[in-house]
């Protein structure tokens, strides 16, 4: 018997979805299946900016991500080379391939290449995670936000907030609010993580009775001082403080913890779904990332940010995400007692964020 898949077959796109850093694994995973269960034809291209085993491949093993019809290789560097690298891969492939859509997530140096490329070959862009704003320019993920927005055709935004963000940059067609696709992906993988993950038992740890803690952003990671200074504060935490590092701040973190006391543990970055358990099961969040702090929201988990800015407006306002910025003290503080949260709502969306990217890719094909 012949069934039909949920999407317009006769009508089926070619999509080119740019990735190349993990907050994009993640994000592709659940665009990836969704496109592909709406009979639509997906070229994988992966600018191969995060290239670790840890921090790419088995973000593509756990959540099935397919394999990459294009590989480009650009790994670490300036952001000048890493933009540059990936613009002339795009572009060479977008020319052979003629896609219907390019789509491009989130804010880093793949998002802007892939929207730069696409936009000069008249390719209509879809980002996904547009209209984020943290009004911090000294971020590079700031100036690829702004870029891509003024580029991109149709604008997923996940909230009214980031709606609102482009409209005041006099960006006011192509917006659609579908919620946020790491919801959805959340959503998926936390069930399969409570089945598969043994993470908490690996390293030992009671629910509730540890720490999450992840840094990377460079005005944190960057610098002895800063980062010294966080690791002591971090360490008057009379519990168990899980922090996988990011290989940005590796070298540092090894040469710097010697002068700490306290149980921080350090440890490789976690796949996903080990990621899921111990953001859930943390008693409170300390991080810089973006994805982790949207992500300890949707688990119910206390998230210090040790940031002095979101884009994440509704957590904060929620009572769920603290703004540490440069009052350090704060964070052994808060880690004891961290006020009651006033409300949590679902802001960003249902879990469903990525079948409706999909219809509305295929209602604005023209
Ligand atoms: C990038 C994104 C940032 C995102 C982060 C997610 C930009 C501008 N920044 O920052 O928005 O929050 O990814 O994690 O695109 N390295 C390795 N192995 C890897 C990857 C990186 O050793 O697999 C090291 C290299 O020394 C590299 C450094 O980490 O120079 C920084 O990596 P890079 O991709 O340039 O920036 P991120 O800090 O990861
Ligand atoms: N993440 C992970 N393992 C780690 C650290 C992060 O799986 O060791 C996940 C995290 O849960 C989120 C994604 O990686 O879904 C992106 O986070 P990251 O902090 O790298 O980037 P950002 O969101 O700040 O751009």
């Amino acid at each position: 018997m012949l069934t039909f898949k949920s999407g317009n077959v006769d009508n089926s796109m070619k999509i080119a979805t740019i990735i190349g850093a993990r907050p994009q694994f993640v994000k592709a995973a659940v665009i990836s299946k969704a496109l592909s269960h709406a009979g639509h034809e997906e070229i994988l291209v992966n600018t191969g900016q995060h290239y670790d085993e840890n921090m790419a491949r088995i973000f593509f093993e756990e959540m099935g991500i397919p394999k990459p019809d294009y590989d480009l290789g650009v790994g670490s560097g300036t952001h000048a080379s890493q933009t540059a690298g990936a613009l002339v891969g795009i572009e060479e492939i977008l020319l052979k391939e003629k896609p219907d859509y390019i789509i491009v997530f989130g804010d880093t140096n793949a998002t802007v290449a892939g929207a730069l490329a696409a936009a000069k070959l008249h390719i209509k862009i879809a980002h996904i995670e547009a209209g984020l704003r943290s009004y911090n320019r000294a971020m590079p993920e700031e100036i690829n936000r702004i870029v891509t927005d003024v580029l991109s055709d149709l604008l997923f935004v996940p909230t009214q907030v980031a709606s609102d963000n482009l409209s005041k940059e006099g960006i006011t067609s192509g917006i659609h609010i579908v919620g946020d696709v790491m919801v959805d992906s959340l959503m998926t993988y936390t069930e399969v993580a409570e089945q598969k993950s043994r993470i908490l038992d690996d390293l030992n740890l009671e629910k509730e009775k540890f720490l999450l803690m992840t840094i990377h952003r460079p005005s944190n990671a960057d610098h002895d001082d800063r980062l010294l200074s966080i690791l002591k504060e971090v360490s008057n935490i009379n519990l168990p403080v899980i922090f996988p590092v990011h290989p940005r701040s590796r070298a540092r973190v090894e040469k710097l913890i010697s002068q700490t006391s306290g149980d921080i543990r350090i440890i490789e970055p976690v796949g996903y779904l080990d990621m899921m358990l111990l953001e859930k099961y943390s008693k409170v969040i300390i991080t810089d990332s973006g994805g982790v702090q949207k992500e300890a929201y949707l688990h119910m988990t206390p998230c210090l940010t040790v940031r002095g800015e979101t884009e994440w407006v509704e957590t904060v306002e929620d009572g769920w995400n603290y703004l540490v910025g440069n009052q350090l003290k704060k964070i052994s503080q808060l880690a004891y007692d961290f006020p009651e949260p006033k409300r949590w709502k679902h802001h960003y969306g249902d879990g469903h964020a990525s079948d409706k990217v999909v219809q509305l890719l295929e209602k604005n094909l023209t």
